[in-house]
This record gives C-alpha cells, structure tokens and sequence, in this order.
C-alpha cells in the first residue's frame, strides 16, 4: 500500500544508504479557499491554488542511523536552530511512523531557508512542510526503490505534506492544484493535491502575483485556530457548500479563460474567508487599514482602465494582486506609482504561476 509501509525498516535493509537529500518546494496562493477542517486534516471544503514562482522553501535533510533509542531532530531557518519547530517536527514525525517506520531508527538535521525575506510576512508552512515531506518520500526512493513512478512520488509527498499544513498538499506540484474532493472532477480528493493544469486556458498558465506587503509580523491568531473556529461559526454550513461550487465554478472559469469571471468569483472568495474571520466567536480582524485602501484603489483603478487586476488575500494583511502577463509593465507601474505608500519597507515580491517543487542533489 502507498501510504502504510510496516516493512520499511533499516534494520534488514542496506544501512550504507544514510546521506542526505535536498528539496525546493514553492508556497502556494488558493484562489478558493480552505477554510475549516475535520479528523486528520481533512478539508471542509475543497480548494483551488496556484503554486508560486519566486517564494520557495530549501530543505536540505541529512540522516542517520539513531545514537539513541529514539530518533532525534535537529532543525535549522536560515542558519538559526529553532527549538519550537525542532518540538513541532518531532510530533509530526512521530505522527509518520506508520508511513515511514525508518523513521524511529535515525537521527535527522534538517537545514531549511526560504527564497523570500524571512520578515516578508509570506506563510512559509505550505512551501516548508512540502519541502520536508518531499525530501521523506526521497528518502524512502532512495533507500528502499520504492516510489519509483513520479505519480506515485509526488502523490505521496502531497498526502505526508496534507498531514503537516493542510495547504502543503497543494505545493508539491507546480502550476494549477486542486485538493479536495470535488464532485465531477476525476481524481480529486480529500487526502492530497492533485495538477490541473490540464484543464487550465493558457491564459491562465502564466498569471501573474504582485504580493504587496502590507505587514510582516507574526499574525494574531494561527490559522490552526481560524480554522477551529470554523467548528461553531454560524455561516460555516453556508460557506461549506458555497466554497463546493465555487471550486467547480472556479475550473470551468480556468477552462472557458473567463478573467471577467474569475476576478469576480475570487475577490468574492477573499472577502468571504475574512468574513468568516469576522463572524467567528471570538471574532478577528487580519485585514488592516492598508489592505482596505489597496482593495479600494484597485477596484477605481480596473473601472477606469478596463485592465483586468484584482487582488485575493490570505490569512493575513497581504495583498496578492493578480493579473494577466501582459498588463506587467501598467500593473508594475500602477504598483510604484499608486500603491507603494501602503507597503512595509518589504515592498511587494514580483511572483507568478510557477513550475512546482525540485530536487537540489
Ligand atoms: O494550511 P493552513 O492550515 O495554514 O491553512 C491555510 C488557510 C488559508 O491559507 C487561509 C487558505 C488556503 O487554502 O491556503
């Protein structure tokens, strides 16, 4: 079975294989988006993401056989040992002994540094927890044979992500990625990501992602919590079912290449995540000043021009200002010109629709 390996142990198997693997893996920006979850991060609803360009976690993993009677882990940011993730991972990873028993006999350092600025405010949990999970499903490749077909490999790596960040299982593909079970799209489902790019106009293949920052700190409220709060939200039932169609609606929309459509359904998804926000008890507000007067400004601005930008938000202040490639050079030059005042001295990170995770070694 895919996902339960009780034979995979070292003991009996070649134990010169210990080294060291490295993965890129992008965040990822859902257009519909999830939003409250059952069980073992199980979607209440099914999303739809695009997988970013430029904003990549790098995790390098190198193991070893256990000094111990249990496995160890030692984790590193941007050359700086977390003790907090180091807790967290050892959960997980005790949570994956059952899909990787080899698990219990090692010892792991694991070095990770994100392509974007480290205050930049991005949500690295997608791009981290996809980075780590590819670099466990390579070491079970490699060390085992197994995963051998690239479906199998990255079906996988987006089911092990699921179980770290629910929206990692959508960053270990690149382009267009569903997850979620949605009803008349073959394949879907609610355990892991799986590419659309197939089904997507061209169109949209290569849209673009201006990330405005608006600001960079630590967020209130953990989307672990947002999420929770989902549970007792009056309008969750209501949102359930809305986010279902949106989701269909939303690929018959990347299928027909219908922007007027598409920035309809998803600034309306935006608005609605952080409305959820608002009506949960205790309620919060993430949005800030700033991210209201962007909204604002570029609304005015798509009514004056006609050119087709629109904006979508995450669990944060952020703006994510979406647009066809070729309105980059007005876009860019509205950005400077009309939006940069409301922006942390990050400014904004220039990404698009991007190619997907890679292998570094
Ligand atoms: O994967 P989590 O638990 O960090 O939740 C992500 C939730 C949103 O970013 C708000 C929406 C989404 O679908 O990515």
């Amino acid at each position: 079975m895919l996902y339960d390996n009780p034979a995979l142990k070292f003991k009996d198997t070649n134990k010169d294989c210990l080294g060291e693997v490295v993965w890129q893996s992008p965040s990822n920006i859902a257009l519909v988006k999830y939003w409250g979850k059952k069980g073992a991060q199980i979607p209440s609803n099914p999303s739809v993401s695009f997988s970013l360009s430029k904003s990549c976690t790098e995790t390098k993993l190198s193991f070893r056989e256990a000094k111990g009677k249990n496995f160890s882990v030692k984790f590193s940011l941007d050359g700086i040992q977390q003790p907090d993730f180091e807790k967290k991972i050892i959960t997980y990873f005790k949570s994956l002994t059952k899909i990787f028993p080899f698990i219990e006999q090692l010892d792991f350092d694991i070095q990770s540094k994100n392509t974007f600025p480290h205050s930049a405010g991005i949500a690295s949990s997608a791009s981290g927890m996809s980075a780590l999970a590819l670099t466990l499903c390579d070491l079970e490749r490699y060390c085992f044979n197994r995963l051998t077909s690239l479906e199998d490999f990255f079906k996988k790596a987006s089911f092990v992500a699921r179980l770290g960040s629910g929206s990692a299982a959508r960053s270990t593909y690149g382009g267009w990625v569903a997850w979620g079970d949605i009803g008349g799209i073959e394949g879907t489902s609610d355990l892991f990501g799986v590419p659309i790019n197939s089904y997507v106009h061209s169109d949209f293949l290569n849209y673009q992602d201006a990330i405005l920052l608006v600001e960079t700190g630590k967020k209130k409220v953990s989307s672990r919590v947002g999420h929770s709060l989902m549970n007792s939200n009056p309008f969750a039932q209501d949102r359930f079912v809305q986010a279902n169609q949106n989701a269909k609606h939303l690929i018959e929309i990347l299928k027909a290449g219908d922007i007027e459509a598409f920035i309809k359904l998803t600034e309306s998804e935006a608005l609605t995540l952080h409305a959820m926000m608002m009506t949960s008890q205790p309620s919060f507000i993430l949005m800030k000043p700033q991210t209201i007067n962007i909204i604002e400004k570029v609304r005015a601005y798509r009514s004056e021009t006609r050119i087709p930008v629109s904006f979508t938000l995450d669990a944060g202040p952020n703006i994510h200002l979406l647009y066809p490639k070729s309105f980059k050079k007005q876009v860019t030059e509205f950005v400077e010109n009309n939006l940069s005042s409301y922006l942390s001295e990050n400014g904004f990170i220039d990404d698009e629709v991007g190619p997907g995770p890679k292998k570094l070694s």
